[in-house]
């Protein structure tokens, strides 16, 4: 295994806790794994067999967990291993979210169902527990809430101080009650997320507190199982395309990264395409994409879908390698379009927060468009839970519209129940 800068390609050693080259480039991790593809399949199926029956049993969390089963391609070696358990997440299928996407082979992969409700924790628990190796003696990020709330239960996990900043105002109440009760120090800036993360990269370097951030090249490494997760769960049969809610670019480049390890170790034939959605409002990516990836832009963000309201985002360059590899595609679905896909998603009895319910959107737009045929087999990740935004929920629910129905308050009798039945 090495660590090195992907624009000039500097080596840095294994226990080295920062983020960034001094040329600026972000690092990335290379796997040397000794075992075949085929060894290596087999002790992952095994691994998957055992987990649920480490679930639950002392000291088991590592065992159970459906990140650290594919150690060999993220954080091998000895040491501190902090796990929850996170991952082994359910693939989930519904035919009113098919229909609604124009698709009939569609898996949700619901990320939501990870320990503190969100992807994050894959990331976290790898780019913790190296932090913890490798003598970190506090942990900061910037957030627009679902990472600040796992890097905050892992901190704790870990036994290490955590800073968080947040734009206040901003965030989830969900999210920041997270980060609050998990310990975290928290810090409202009155900014955007891209502030907070130009703010916190220059306090990391400043105070000595290692950044937890996804540019940090372990937190790639564990989101990589989202898609190895999933492959396995297909049986090592990768579907058509993989549809991914983009904001930071964290999961894009790791998805990418993901998919040709898999091909080039040989534990998948051929690479699925990446379909990266963002918010109209929040798209610098889609409009980067739109010019074949010539120019960069950086914008103003807006939208509902807070977790992904980025208008600078960090991981643009191997976002790009990752559209390019597997010939991915990157498409901007309005706040419109995105409440229309989560209140189908949450009707299913499924839910997602606003984000995560931007690829199924970006599904149903790229079939209509022609891109994605509707007999092709997709993936859709949700990446974070219902409850994690409660307020938009109540808020859509309140406004009159098909489907829409907010909570009545009746006085405490029979009658009004029943007259409220009657009516409805
Ligand atoms: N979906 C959810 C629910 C998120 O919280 C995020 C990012 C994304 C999608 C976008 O993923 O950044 O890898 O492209 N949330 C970060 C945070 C920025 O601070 O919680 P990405």
């Amino acid at each position: 295994m090495l660590v090195r800068c992907g624009a000039c390609g500097h080596r840095f050693p294994v226990e080295y806790r920062g983020s960034a080259c001094p040329c600026g480039g972000l690092l990335d991790v290379r796997h040397c794994p000794e075992r075949t593809a085929a060894a290596l399949r087999t002790v992952f199926d095994r691994r998957a067999g055992a987990a649920s029956l480490a679930r639950g049993r002392v000291g088991g969390e590592v065992a159970a967990s459906g990140v650290w089963r594919f150690r060999e391609l993220l954080l091998p070696g000895d040491g501190a291993t902090l796990a929850h358990p996170e991952g082994d997440t359910p693939i989930y299928r519904r035919e009113a979210v098919s229909r609604f996407a124009g698709v009939a082979d569609l898996g949700l992969k619901h990320e939501g169902q990870n320990p503190t409700g969100s992807f994050k924790d894959r990331g976290m628990t790898v780019a913790v527990s190296h932090a913890a190796r490798h003598g970190a003696t506090a942990v900061a990020c910037a957030s627009t809430g679902n990472t600040s709330a796992s890097m905050a239960a892992y901190a704790a996990r870990a036994g290490l101080p955590a800073l968080v900043l947040v734009p206040a105002g901003r965030v989830a109440a969900g999210k920041l009650a997270q980060a609050v009760a998990y310990g975290a120090r928290t810090l409202m800036v009155r900014g955007d997320f891209d502030d907070c993360l130009r703010l916190c990269r220059e306090a990391a370097d400043e105070l000595g507190v290692t950044l937890l951030n996804s540019i940090n090249p372990w937190r790639i490494e564990g989101q990589k199982t989202i898609v190895l997760e999933m492959l396995q769960q297909r049986g090592w049969q990768p579907p058509d395309w993989i549809a991914v809610p983009a904001g930071n670019l964290g999961n894009t480049s790791a998805f990418g990264k993901a998919l040709v390890e898999a091909r080039d170790l040989g534990l998948i034939d051929r690479l699925p395409r990446i379909a990266a959605i963002q918010a109209a409002g929040a798209s610098p990516f889609e409009r980067s994409y739109r010019t074949d990836f010539r120019k960069r832009y950086s914008v103003r963000a807006e939208t509902v879908a807070t977790a992904i309201r980025i208008g600078d985002p960090a991981s643009h360059d191997r976002a790009v390698r990752s559209i390019r590899d597997t010939r991915g595609v990157v498409a901007r679905v309005t706040d419109i379009e995105i409440l229309a896909a989560k209140a189908i998603i949450d009707a299913a009895g499924i839910g997602c927060e606003p984000a995560s319910a931007a690829s199924v959107a970006g599904v149903r737009k790229l079939v209509r468009a022609g891109t994605i045929r509707p007999g092709e087999s997709v993936v859709a990740v949700l990446t974070g839970h219902v409850l994690k935004d409660a307020e938009i929920v109540m808020k859509y629910h309140s406004t009159k519209g098909r489907g829409r129905h907010s909570p009545t308050e009746i006085p405490a009798e029979l009658r009004a129940v029943a007259r409220f039945v009657r009516a409805s």
